[in-house]
């Protein structure tokens, strides 16, 4: 099993896709940038399902056990029931989840367990309408993601965790509510530090609320212990209602990076593998594939990557910006845009 130079090895793979999406969450698709028309990847650009499933089966035999479907948003893509079942197929996947943002979750939820899917994180900024309505950019209503989150808690997509970003000025003051309406439906809400992924986000500082204010105010109203974490390398730091009815997490990704026990992979929609979230470029996957790479040369072309790999940009998020802001001037490396990889 590889190991890369800073030792970690390789045992989540996100799965990206579509890259289109239903909403246009301001700092991740810009209704600007991605208007009507704006291009998209074809049908043929990217992956199918049979060529997803022998990927991930080549990855699954690399070491990963965890499978994590992402966007875009993954929803969108037409019978995406049929490539769960094929990747539940692959002996040797533990856990299989999905990040949605729920918008048509609630006709897709029965389908997907049935398929094989074990669980789903809702990405849910705010439960205030007006806020929600301006952070998915479209002015679209959050009752329907309410009605996706409850079809999925009753199809058994259990535990449900709901993902918030959380913006300085924009939502940071309603955390206390969607922390408490979870609470009360058994869903772990988690809060995540708004983080500076791709180039469109417009990120700064400023913006970032540290995880430690959000748990103040979050133990200010409902009390919390923090609880051991659940497996090496958990992206969120998990704490429980002192009341002992539920728990809550932060992914404070930049006040407390998580680098050095990320055992994350990417793979993006048009076959590309990513070893960080802020990643400039992927290896091409899809290319040798089609042009009739063995499973053993995609096996030989993944470990030499990951051998390779030594990101860790949230431990060293100063020092590559300034070096990133210098050769953007001169259109050298950009980050991957986080629509592309799924978060
Ligand atoms: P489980 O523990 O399996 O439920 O999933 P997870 O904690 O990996 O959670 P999820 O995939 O929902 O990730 C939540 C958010 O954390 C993502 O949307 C990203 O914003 C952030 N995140 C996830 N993985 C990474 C990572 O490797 N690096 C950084 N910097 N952020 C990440
Ligand atoms: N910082 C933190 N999280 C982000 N997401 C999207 N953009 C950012 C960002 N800049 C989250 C989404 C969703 C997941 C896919 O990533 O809200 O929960
Ligand atoms: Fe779509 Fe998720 Fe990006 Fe929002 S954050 S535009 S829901 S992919
Ligand atoms: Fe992993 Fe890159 Fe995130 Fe660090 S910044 S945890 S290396 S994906």
């Amino acid at each position: 099993m590889p190991l890369d130079t800073l030792k970690r090895p390789l045992r989540d793979l996100r799965i990206s896709v579509t890259d289109r999406c239903n909403f246009r969450c301001p700092y991740c698709m810009p209704a600007e940038v991605f208007g009507e028309r704006y291009k998209f990847l074809s049908k043929a650009q990217m992956l199918s399902f049979e060529e997803i499933t022998r990927l991930a089966s080549v990855f699954v035999g690399l070491g990963v056990t965890k499978l994590r479907i992402t966007g875009g948003e993954p929803l969108v893509r037409a019978d995406l029931e049929k490539l769960i079942a094929m990747l539940a197929g692959i002996p040797g996947v533990e856990d299989m989840a999905m990040t949605t943002n729920g918008y048509i979750l609630a006709g897709h939820a029965q389908p997907l367990k049935d398929a094989g899917l074990s669980r789903v994180t809702v990405s849910l900024d705010s439960l205030d309408e007006k806020i929600f309505g301006e952070l998915n950019g479209l002015g679209h209503s959050v009752d329907r993601v309410l009605e996706g989150i409850q079809a999925a808690n009753d199809a058994g997509l259990t535990p449900i965790k709901v993902n918030s970003v959380v913006v300085r000025g924009v939502n940071d003051h309603t955390v206390v509510d969607l922390a408490r309406w979870c609470k009360e439906r058994g869903y772990i809400a988690r809060f995540i530090e708004f983080m500076d992924v791709g180039s469109l986000n417009g990120w700064d500082e400023s913006q970032v609320v540290p995880a430690r204010e959000i748990l103040d105010r979050i133990n200010e109203e409902l009390p919390i212990e923090p609880a051991t974490p659940n497996y090496t390398g958990e992206v969120a730091q998990r704490w429980r209602y002192t009341d002992g009815d539920g728990e809550m997490g932060v992914i404070a990704s930049v006040t407390a990076p998580f680098c050095g026990d990320c055992t994350r992979a990417r793979l993006s929609t048009d076959g590309k593998l990513y070893t960080c979230l802020f990643g400039t470029d992927g290896a091409d996957l899809m290319g040798p594939m089609r042009d009739g790479a063995t499973d053993t040369e995609l096996t030989a072309i993944i470990d030499g990557v990951w051998n390779r790999r030594e990101d860790r940009y949230s431990e060293l998020r100063a020092s590559l910006r300034r070096a990133l802001s210098v050769t953007a001037k001169d259109s050298g490396p950009r980050k991957v845009e986080m629509y592309k990889i799924g978060g």
